[in-house]
């Protein structure tokens, strides 16, 4: 049996939270949605927010709704993350531009400030749950703020996703908001929040807009985000405790914990470490002992271009690992990791 990477927890609330909605017979969006975006306002202590399909889709708009559909737009985005940033990027007409991280996965200022004069947007990730210091800057062009990954986390005691002009995080199912698909744009600008809202529903669009795709956010998908929401803070409780027996574990091994930035509480979404040996051997050989290792991305996006070099992020793929850090793992489990961990990771 394989303890997978990450695994989401369904209990008996939702399948009540969406046999309420299906018996109520409207499933398409409507009141659910609306408690799902004011529940995410409240929760983030941010006044507006639009509930929409995806993560991606959530920073597609955001990126159309601040640079008014401008053709080529020069938007930056941290190529040591997920695929979803560039595809947002590319579907909202814009180009990415490439910013590397430092050895702690969090960006490379001097890189990020250089590479901001000719921005247009700049995106800045809160990376497998820890905090992006730079959030705390101030840059000319504006700044959206994505914490998919990420939600629950702080910096100097302020909570991440207020930092910025607008932030956007997802609700798919492994995410800390997880339900089954789902995403959120949240801002104390309305105007930007109705610019996007105008982009996602046809039915009631101008014809001569520039972009507008189905992209509202359905009562059943709400309910299960909602439900997600009213667990997330027991769930992280849970990943904590297991991260903290991780660092114990770890601290008798030659790998390295990767630990979020000083004056932040990270959300304990993933719990990362950083080896000199060949991260593909070692996630192959976890697996064979039953550990659902993982890369923490899949491949860094600048791998899209090959005239582009982003070393630090290079070597972070061949020599980081991501670990099942679970809600309801159990000791059993936690044994057969340690196992693991005590073969790939000798003193
Ligand atoms: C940091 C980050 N932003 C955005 C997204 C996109 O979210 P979604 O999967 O809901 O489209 C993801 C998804 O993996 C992500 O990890």
């Amino acid at each position: 049996m394989l303890i997978p990477h990450s695994h989401p927890v369904f209990d008996s609330s939702f399948t009540q939270a969406t046999t309420q909605i299906v018996q109520s017979g409207q499933l398409a969006q409507g009141e659910t949605t609306t408690k799902l975006e004011q529940r995410i306002s409240q929760s983030l202590g941010v006044q507006h927010t639009l509930a929409v399909d995806s993560g991606t889709s959530a920073l597609m708009l955001a990126i159309r709704a601040l640079t008014n559909h401008k053709p080529l737009a020069r938007v930056g985005i941290p190529t040591y993350a997920c695929a979803s940033l560039l595809f947002a990027v590319k579907n909202a007409g814009a180009t990415p531009v490439f910013l590397d991280c430092t050895d702690d996965l969090t960006l490379n200022a001097e890189h990020v400030f250089s590479a901001a004069k000719t921005l247009d947007v700049l995106v800045l990730v809160h990376p497998f749950g820890m905090v992006e210091p730079l959030v705390k800057a101030t840059f000319a062009c504006p700044v959206i703020e994505d914490i998919a990954q990420t939600v629950g986390a702080t910096l100097g005691g302020q909570q991440v996703g207020t930092f910025a002009d607008v932030c956007i995080g997802s609700h798919y199912a492994t995410k800390p908001w997880g339900g089954a698909y789902g995403g959120f744009i949240s801002s104390p600008d309305v105007s930007l929040i109705d610019k996007c809202k105008t982009m996602t529903n046809p039915d009631a669009a101008d014809l001569n807009a520039a972009y507008v795709g189905h992209h509202q956010l359905s009562n059943i998908h709400a309910a299960l985000a909602v439900e997600r929401i009213n667990q997330a803070d027991d769930e992280r409780k849970h990943r904590q405790a297991w991260a903290q027996k991780y660092d114990i574990l770890f601290a008798q091994t030659s790998a390295s914990p990767i630990k979020s930035c000083t004056q932040s509480v990270a959300n304990d979404f993933r719990y990362l470490v950083r080896t000199a040996l060949d991260a593909d051997i070692i996630i192959q050989t976890l697996r064979n002992m039953g550990v659902g290792a993982s890369k923490p991305v899949q491949q860094p996006l600048h791998h899209s271009d090959s005239t582009i070099q982003c070393p630090t992020a290079d070597d972070a793929w061949q020599h980081c690992v991501s670990l099942p850090l679970l809600a309801d793992m159990c000791d059993a489990e936690f044994q057969q990791i340690e196992q693991g961990i005590q073969t790939c990771f000798p003193s």
